[in-house]
């Protein structure tokens, strides 16, 4: 369960198109998220999938029919208590009845009785998207307010190759996450998240790096997105993929997520330093493959300089901009991690330190869940329960959040 979809009531409207056995697997995701989900089918829609496909994974009752007479005015009951509505696969056809304002089905005519966004995404054959009335039907919807997600390009039903598919499920998961989660708390704000490991070149085909799987930096920049606020992410590299919605940024080495961190900051709200930055890096770069050969006449040592400490940058540039206002890092321990913590957090001129013991089980590296104690810079702890990653990263925010309330209520 996500808090960002409990007690939010999504209406997917599902029209004729062969992406409807997609969508289905959206249905079931919004559901599994907490969302109470509502679908509507055209008469279309329902060729290609049925109505009890829908209501096995959303346990509600799917609508279909406008001249329903056990249901009153259920078109203005589902529009009116809708959170968002979200059109998936939206045909051609039904593009052009919204644009138009026809309302000849249950999906059509509620959409003229509901209040919330709009989100169209639309399935169809490429000529068709790119046809010039579908065109000015897109525009009209968008003057009026309404979001399209996608189409995209690739294969479509008909062989062919264009822009015409629908997003896919996992896509649309993550733009509609930001759609129910644009006014949230940080709505207008700016967070920059640093996540995963970063790598030191011994030479082209080797390198120094950690265990870092990067899951806790990036839950931490799904639930600022779910709050509202504008990511950026900077990524080492991991597996894990990013969230939908970030502006991501790759990056491989301390020296290159030093760069990036320092100009993704300048005007940022909040930066939250996850990533397990390299603390030493090869003294030289060897620019050809290392040969057996060549490293035992060096005596099979590797000679290692200090990296650059990125929050040390962030500091001084701090004390000269005022950015970013709110600065949280991580500290990750095997001994002592309470004292090492706190002194982190002066040395680095914090507002909060993440500490966490990645000796204890459940917590750390590679798995799903942490256990962190938070600190802020009036020495105010909060020792959070073992919780999954995404539940630390909403606690987490919560309390950054407060924190700049608190500034700038001074
Ligand atoms: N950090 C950083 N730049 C570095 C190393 C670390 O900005 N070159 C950041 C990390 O992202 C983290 C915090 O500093 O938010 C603490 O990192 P950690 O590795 O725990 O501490 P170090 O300062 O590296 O100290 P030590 O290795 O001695 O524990």
């Amino acid at each position: 369960m996500l808090t960002i979809f409990q007690e939010k009531q999504i209406l997917l409207g599902v029209t004729g198109s062969i992406a409807c056995y997609k969508v289905v697997d959206l249905a079931s995701k919004l559901t599994q998220a907490g969302a109470r989900v509502d679908v509507i089918m055209t008469d279309s829609a329902r060729r290609f999938v049925t109505p009890l496909a829908f209501q096995s994974v959303t346990g509600r009752p799917v609508y279909t029919d406008m001249w329903d007479e056990r249901l009153h005015v259920q078109h203005v009951g589902l529009g009116e208590a809708a959170d968002l509505f979200l059109i998936a696969p939206a045909t051609a056809n039904t593009l052009a009845k919204l644009a138009h304002g026809t309302a000849d089905n249950l999906l059509t005519l509620t959409a003229l009785t509901a209040q919330c966004p709009l989100l169209i995404a639309p399935a169809m054959d490429g000529g068709m998207y790119s046809h010039p009335a579908t065109q000015a039907n897109v525009a009209a919807l968008q003057a009026r307010g309404a979001t399209f997600l996608g189409p995209v390009a690739g294969r479509m039903a008909s062989g062919q190759s264009g822009m015409g598919r629908m997003m896919e499920p996992a896509e649309l998961l993550g733009r509609v996450r930001i759609a129910v989660g644009r006014k949230g708390l940080f709505h207008g704000r700016h967070i920059v998240v640093t996540a995963g490991p970063t790598r030191e070149a011994v030479d082209p085909v080797r390198f120094l790096t950690n265990r870092s799987s990067g899951k806790q930096g990036i839950a931490l920049a799904q639930a600022a997105l779910d709050m509202g606020a504008r990511v950026t992410l900077i990524l080492g590299p991991v597996s894990e993929p990013p969230p939908i919605g970030a502006e991501v940024i790759h990056v491989q080495s301390s020296q290159e997520m030093h760069d990036a961190t320092v100009a993704a900051v300048t005007s940022a709200d909040v930066l939250l330093m996850a990533a397990a930055v390299a603390d030493f890096r090869p003294a030289q770069f060897a620019s050809q493959k290392i040969k057996k050969t060549e490293a035992e006449s060096w005596g099979m040592a590797i000679g290692l300089e200090r990296t650059l400490d990125i929050l040390e940058a962030v500091k001084h540039q701090r004390q000269e901009t005022g950015f970013p206002h709110i600065v949280l890092g991580f500290a990750a321990e095997t001994q002592n991690a309470f004292d090492y913590g706190r002194d982190k957090l002066r040395r680095k001129g914090l507002d909060f330190i993440a500490i966490n013991d990645v000796t204890a089980s459940g917590a750390g590296f590679e798995v799903e869940t942490n256990r962190v104690t938070l600190l802020n810079r009036e020495g105010e702890l909060v020792r959070l329960p073992l919780l999954s990653k995404a539940a630390v990263a909403e606690n987490i925010l919560r309390h950054v959040a407060q924190a700049m309330s608190n500034d700038n209520e001074q």
